[in-house]
């Protein structure tokens, strides 16, 4: 039985016949008919290989098919008929640049995996707490100075003294950009305001409220230095910013973050406290949820469709238009939101998140997690679930081995759930087709975990859980 990742919607097989794929050039066939654009047939017949799409992605994903069928069996390929279409259209995988940085190298490596596993969108998460990641021609200082910090206090293995820094030049993102463009990836870029935010009023400590010194932060966690909403400068600024964003990352897509604000200096700040009564605002949540508006109703008249993580819905009147990206969700706001007609992507922190180990999101639980099955979440609001993402943090990783044993193969199992049709998934397949996608990845020199690290149970579980864990318990700042 011919079985891939993800698992098309369909494979036929002439069981036991077998055809040299190097006596062959692939033939193309464009079909006419209207269908989506990521659909494909692949026909390995004994007198060629003829893939059908009605478009460039259809004829990309038959391609990365056939490699890996290529891949999985060698020269002598078996004779069969795909016929394939995804599940969902969104299909994300984010990697945190901020916390820790990546080569361009590294990306792109990262990236064409990404790729050959059908997913379609690199959520950038560029600038945070702990560091600004873009060269800016309108705010040069805010590259140079926030980019720096001083040094490491995150997990026990990672403390240092020295400063670390480093940024993506825009030569560097239109090289990325374009690099995923080719393999029909869509870069989303993330400026998490108002919280996360501390890089920022580093180098402008007037945009946040009482204007007081902040530094670059050295450690993770939750930071009290937020933006000040009620500052007029505030909103220029991260206008010109998302400005010239927009010039480098011409994709649909336009992601602001909006997630864990701590709205502590927001009470006591005359120039919070003059904006929400001349707005008629009463409450905190109402107060962030208009600057958010704000941002996104800017990004939008630029044709952006904007994203922010789930907690831009408290408050009740968020901006019609927003995506929402659904981590944590206590009190069931984007399962009511997505009820009630609003699109939302599933990345859930409980497994999706792939800086956890093994230990604590096995692969087997990643694979099981169906990304609809959430509680509360009635049939029409499952029609509103665009897709599904999984986000790599990289507070505790600082390399790109760690980056690929986290994510590899747990991300075989993310894109399957995004790309498959659950009826077609099985993990005891899915795991024995990782065996030989892991072999062949390490032959590419990826640093996928061994089978042994997939599932760990008992002593080995629970040791590696705590060290993880640990990590929370050792930081400062
Ligand atoms: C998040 O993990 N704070 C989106
Ligand atoms: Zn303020």
């Amino acid at each position: 039985m011919i079985r891939l990742i993800p698992q098309p919607l369909s494979v036929t097989e002439n069981t036991g016949a077998f055809v040299k794929a190097s006596d062959f050039t692939v033939t193309r066939k464009t079909l006419s008919v209207k269908q989506c654009d990521e659909s494909y047939s692949l026909y390995i017949k004994a007198d060629g290989i003829t893939i059908c799409a009605s478009s460039e992605k259809g004829f990309f994903y038959a391609e990365k098919t056939l490699e890996q069928i290529i891949s999985f069996y060698g020269d002598l390929i078996p004779v069969c008929t795909v016929n394939d279409s995804p599940r969902f259209e969104y299909r994300g995988f984010m990697i945190d640049c901020a916390r820790h940085m990546f080569s361009v190298d590294e990306l792109k490596k990262m990236i064409d995996v990404a790729a050959s596993l059908k997913f379609n969108r690199f959520h950038w998460h560029l600038a945070d707490d702990q560091g600004f990641r873009i060269e800016l021609k309108c705010y040069p200082e805010l590259t140079r100075l926030g980019s720096v910090r001083a040094g490491d206090r995150f997990g026990k293995n990672l403390q240092s003294d020295k400063p670390y820094g480093g940024f993506y030049t825009q030569k560097e993102i239109s090289e990325i950009v374009d690099f995923c463009r080719k393999r029909f990836i869509d870069v989303i870029p993330e400026l998490d305001v108002p919280g996360h935010s501390s890089a920022l009023l580093h180098v402008f400590p007037e945009l946040g409220c009482g204007g007081k010194n902040v530094s670059v932060k050295m450690s993770n966690g939750i930071f009290k230095d937020v933006l000040c909403v009620g500052e007029e400068k505030t909103e220029t600024v991260i206008r010109n910013i998302v400005s010239e964003l927009c010039e480098l990352f011409p994709g649909e897509y336009f992601h602001i973050g909006g997630d864990e604000v701590p709205r502590d200096n927001w009470k006591n700040c005359p120039k919070c406290r003059s904006l929400a009564e001349s707005a008629g605002i009463h409450d905190l949540d109402g107060l962030q949820q208009l600057f958010i508006n704000s941002v996104a109703a800017f990004l939008q008249e630029k044709g952006k469709t904007v994203i922010g993580w789930n907690e831009c819905l408290k408050g009740g009147k968020l901006n019609g238009g927003m995506v929402i990206e659904r981590w944590l969700d206590p009190k069931g706001l984007a399962v009511k939101a997505a009820n009630n007609g609003r699109i939302i992507i599933a990345a859930p922190l409980k497994p999706y998140y792939a800086d956890y180990p093994y230990a604590i999101y096995s692969l087997k639980k990643v694979y099981l997690y169906e990304p609809t099955d959430i509680k509360g979440l009635t049939e029409s609001g499952k029609e509103n679930v665009l897709g599904t993402e999984s986000p790599i943090w990289t507070e505790f990783i600082n390399s790109c081995a760690s980056l690929e044993a986290h994510c590899f193969p747990r991300w075989f199992a993310v894109a399957e759930s995004a790309w498959s049709i659950p009826e077609n998934k099985s993990y005891r397949e899915f795991a024995s087709a990782s065996v030989k996608l892991c072999e062949a990845l390490h032959s590419r020199g990826i640093n996928c975990t061994l089978p042994s690290g997939w599932n760990p149970t008992g002593i080995k579980r629970l040791c590696e859980s705590a060290a993880f864990l640990s990590n929370f318990s050792t930081t400062g700042k």
